[in-house]
């Protein structure tokens, strides 16, 4: 930066020049009078005294600036003064310009960050009171209304209680998934890995919702029979969890009498892909960039008939990507989707 050391030397550079004229003139002045003038000792008392007072400046402005700008660095604390420390200190005060430059932009963008934090934050809160009020006001319609009377009847106090149930059931998993994708946002899921056989898993989970899948008289299947087990090397509750997450979608999605397959394929040597398919509602092309944003669903009506918090999908690529996995969605509307996500196999 030759710029910069110029820079740096002309304020010393100046002031000496001025102080080696204003001297000389002087001592030529003495000595003139004193009858002793000459013009070599005039030269070497300039050479001197402009050398003396070259040094003599700019070490006392190196160590003023060094000390006034380190106290602003200090008292501000804006950045960590050792990164000023590691910078040769000029007398220029555009190096001074530069670093503050250099800070404001750094605070400027802290706060654009936490702008946007902020933005997210309210988002957030106000996500999930919406989506714990319905509920709420529903299991508080039914109480309200067996208080007020209703309750003497009984069939239809079973009824309204039976609701009610089913709106605090709605309730817990809001906050379950809630508290899932709270910890899986702050890292603290802590994945524990296990070798097991995927394909017995896939088969625990068609089980689980066999009762529902036949409520919509929904086939749950594998795409061909897996007779030897699969193994693969993942956080095995957590799969469940993707597993499940994916065909309750598919269930809830699918079309009366559709069929949900799952089906395992060897991907690259060490990877299997397992694909669940459905023939249900699909999902238009514009909204699929956003369905595994938390809260994000494509019925956003409350009318919905199927309940859900809209944090499914995004439970689903968190755990996905915690193992460092990828997460493929392909979906024709009106004619099905398929969820795929890639895991590795056992050694
Ligand atoms: N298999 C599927 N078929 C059609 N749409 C789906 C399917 N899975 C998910 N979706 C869409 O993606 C949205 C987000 O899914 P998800 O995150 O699981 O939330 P939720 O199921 O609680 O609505 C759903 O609301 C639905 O519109
Ligand atoms: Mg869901």
């Amino acid at each position: 930066m030759p710029a910069l050391i110029k820079k740096a030397y002309k304020f010393s550079f100046r002031s000496s020049l001025y102080l080696t004229v204003i001297s000389i003139f002087f001592i030529a002045l003495l000595l003139y009078f004193l009858g002793e003038f000459s013009l070599g000792l005039l030269i070497v008392a300039a050479i001197i005294i402009f050398t003396v007072s070259f040094i003599l400046l700019q070490y006392r402005v190196e160590r003023f600036i060094y000390r006034h700008v380190k106290r602003i660095y200090d008292d501000v604390s804006l950045l960590e003064s050792t990164s000023f420390h590691n910078q040769p200190i000029t007398t220029s005060m555009g190096t001074l310009t530069k670093e503050i430059e250099k800070i404001a932009k750094d605070k400027k963008l802290e706060i654009e960050t936490l702008k946007v934090r902020e933005a997210y934050r309210k988002e957030f809160m106000g996500n999930v009171s919406h989506e714990l009020k319905t509920p709420l006001f529903t299991v508080q319609g039914y109480i309200l209304t067996l208080l007020d009377g209703a309750m003497d009847d009984k069939a239809i106090r079973e009824k309204y209680l039976v609701r009610a149930g089913k709106g605090v059931e709605r309730l817990i998993y809001i906050v379950k998934d809630l508290d899932m994708i709270t910890k899986l946002e702050i890292g603290d899921l802590n994945l524990e890995y296990e070798d097991f056989d995927i394909v017995d898993l896939i088969e625990s989970v068609f089980e689980m919702f066999e009762m529902k899948a036949k409520k919509k008289n929904i086939t749950l299947t594998f795409d061909m029979k897996y007779e030897n087990p699969i193994m693969v090397r993942a956080d095995k509750e957590r799969i469940q969890q993707v597993l499940t997450n994916l065909v309750v979608n598919s269930l809830k999605y699918g079309k009366e009498g559709g069929t949900t397959e799952i089906s395992i394929e060897n991907l690259i040597k060490n990877k299997v892909i397992v694909r669940v398919t459905d023939n249900g509602e699909g999902i238009k092309e514009e909204n699929i960039p956003r369905l595994f944003e938390r809260f994000y669903r494509v019925d956003k009506s409350g009318s919905r008939k199927e309940g859900g918090s809209g944090l499914g999908l995004s439970i689903v690529k968190h755990i996905i990507e915690a193992h460092d996995e990828k997460i493929y969605v392909e979906s024709v509307f009106e004619v099905g989707s398929e969820f795929s996500f890639t895991m590795e196999k056992s050694k």
